[in-house]
């Protein structure tokens, strides 16, 4: 049976906690007031923000990712795949390029926020909303790979083990999951590096999430009950140095760094981060500093 007829497209829209967008582009003055009129999801722990100016760095970010990292699906499929299921998908990017990739292939995008579904979008890729720390309105055994990227600020360190059985529950027996997380580290580290390192990792462990899930993935991963676990490690020199993924992967780390501004505000001057945030690329050039990311993938067992 297709999968769709198990899909309600529901769209639930959170509620806007700080008023809606400055227009941008406008002025120096607009975007620093944008910067504190920032959008985030409500009914869930997701600490990044959710709007307009998110939106455009998670698609510099997924090509970015993808320039490093070159192809979508890392994990050895046996066969041309027939369901798909992608994570927290966030802009739909990925799955919607992965649905042009295998067009006889059902891909689902699942998020707490959806994404419309563009004209560009292929017939065979659908975006619904699921809430992951829930458990997800989709039918066990069902997919052939789960994917899901950058949930590090969305899923609490304590909900990591239940959210991986969920993902293992939806992959079929001999199925893939496909995880990818941030690397919340750096190699050569200058010491304005490590300053940022070590304060982003206190305030996301505060804030209850793990900042070495990247880490930690295959353990978790093979406790959840999955087989044939490999984590994969890509490491990009930040800016000129690293090519185009250093280039594009530089202006992403200073992108997501800013959008927590107003998060760091709470144990940190601001002027004090946002100068910190703007020496860092000199920095980065100076001390040839690596970024990581890694993708954890693992099989579900057959019976
Ligand atoms: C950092 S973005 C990553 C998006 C996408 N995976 C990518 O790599 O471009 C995290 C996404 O997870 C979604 N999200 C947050 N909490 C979630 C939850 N509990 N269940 C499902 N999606 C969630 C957010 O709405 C956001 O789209």
């Amino acid at each position: 049976m297709p999968l769709w007829g198990l899909f309600r497209r529901t769209r639930r829209l959170p509620a806007i906690k700080t008023g809606e967008l400055t227009p941008r582009g406008q002025d120096a003055r607009a975007e620093e007031e944008q910067q504190w009129q920032r959008r985030y999801l409500q009914d869930v722990p997701y600490a990044l923000p959710k709007d307009e100016a998110e939106i455009d760095r998670l698609n510099f970010q997924h090509y970015a990712l993808m320039s490093v990292q070159k192809q979508h699906i890392i994990a050895p499929l046996d066969d041309y795949p027939r369901a798909i299921l992608d994570v927290g998908c966030g802009t739909g990017l990925w799955a919607r390029e992965v649905g042009q990739r295998y067009p006889l292939c059902q891909v689902v995008g699942v998020d707490v926020e959806p994404p419309e579904r563009l004209p560009t979008v292929p017939a065979n890729v659908d975006y619904v909303y699921g809430d992951v720390l829930k458990g997800l309105p989709l039918p066990e055994n069902s997919f052939d790979l789960v994917h899901q990227r950058l949930l590090i600020l969305a899923v609490p360190a304590s909900a990591w083990p239940q959210v991986l059985r969920e993902l293992l529950r939806l992959a079929r027996p001999g199925g893939w999951l496909q995880l990818t997380e941030a690397g919340m580290y750096f190699n050569h580290p200058g010491p304005r590096s490590a300053h940022l390192r070590d304060l982003v990792n206190r305030a996301i462990a505060g804030w209850g999430f793990d900042p070495l899930i990247a880490l930690n993935m295959p353990t978790l991963l093979t406790q959840a009950g999955a087989i044939a676990v490999e984590k994969r490690t890509y490491g990009v020199m930040m800016g000129e140095a690293g090519g185009q993924g250093g280039r594009l992967l530089e202006k992403d780390m200073l992108a997501v760094m800013s959008a927590l501004t107003e998060r760091v505000a709470s144990f940190m001057p601001v002027e004090e981060w946002r100068e910190l945030l703007a020496s860092l690329p000199e920095e980065w050039r100076n001390y040839g500093t690596e970024f990581q990311f890694h993708v954890t993938i693992g099989r579900k067992p057959r019976p």
